[in-house]
């Protein structure tokens, strides 16, 4: 089980501190919410600031791209050490290309659906050419949302989808994920949870111990 604490809800004032705390932990992911202010109604960081953190942590910096042009973003962060890239299939027109562009670039591509789309709209195909399916389970935009129940049925029609087509593409679930819906979600098939609040609110010191809560819930 991979943990990815979300740098969206870490101290933005002293992130070298909190990526810090965070580097001592295994099979964890730094998630980096990448927003424009125009998918999404807020702003984060571009990639000067991501560039920064590599510098310091040795952490798989896993990026999310709530972004109207993908395309272009896959442009501007393909030199600061980005593991996997992440873009939203509402932003995109053609989700094949980007696929291929983003493959050529990066270790690992991963495309994000709302919570409002469907599994449906993807053809099946897509699922063999990604790495990872992030299902979002609050809108994106914000930290510290309610977590949408209706989302642990998305991740078992998800895992039957792998399942059935005998791929193994990471499951990863963003937006209000806590210890109460973790073991939920570990046991429909995600493999990859997606934490900010969860973590970081608890205050420096503790980062592990809310991320143990995460894996053994
Ligand atoms: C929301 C972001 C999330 C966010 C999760 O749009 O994609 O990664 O930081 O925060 P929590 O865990 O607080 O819901
Ligand atoms: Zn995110």
């Amino acid at each position: 089980m991979i943990i990815s604490p979300s740098l969206l809800s870490a101290n933005f004032l002293n992130l070298e501190q909190d990526v810090l705390e965070l580097s001592k932990e295994s099979n964890l992911w730094l998630h980096l919410d990448v927003m424009d202010g125009h998918f999404v109604p807020n702003l984060t960081f571009g990639p000067i600031v991501v560039s920064k953190l590599k510098n310091f942590t040795k952490l798989p910096l896993d990026a999310h791209f709530m972004v109207t042009n993908p395309s272009d973003h896959m442009d501007w962060f393909k030199d600061v050490g980005l593991t996997n890239f992440t873009f939203h299939w509402e932003a995109a027109t053609h989700h094949d290309r980007l696929i291929q562009k983003a493959k050529e670039l990066y270790p690992s591509v991963g495309i994000s659906l709302n919570p409002s789309t469907s599994l449906k709209v993807i053809e099946s195909y897509i699922f063999e050419k990604v790495d990872l399916v992030l299902l979002m389970s609050v809108n994106p935009g914000f930290g510290g949302q309610s977590f949408i129940e209706g989302t642990i049925d998305k991740v078992r029609e998800l895992a039957a989808i792998r399942k059935n087509k005998n791929l193994s593409f990471t499951i990863q679930v963003d937006g209000g994920v806590t210890d109460k819906n973790a073991q939920k979600l570990i046991s429909a098939g995600a493999d990859n949870l997606v934490a900010g609040s969860f973590v970081f609110s608890s205050g420096k010191g503790n980062y592990h111990q809310q991320i143990t809560k995460l894996r053994n819930p």
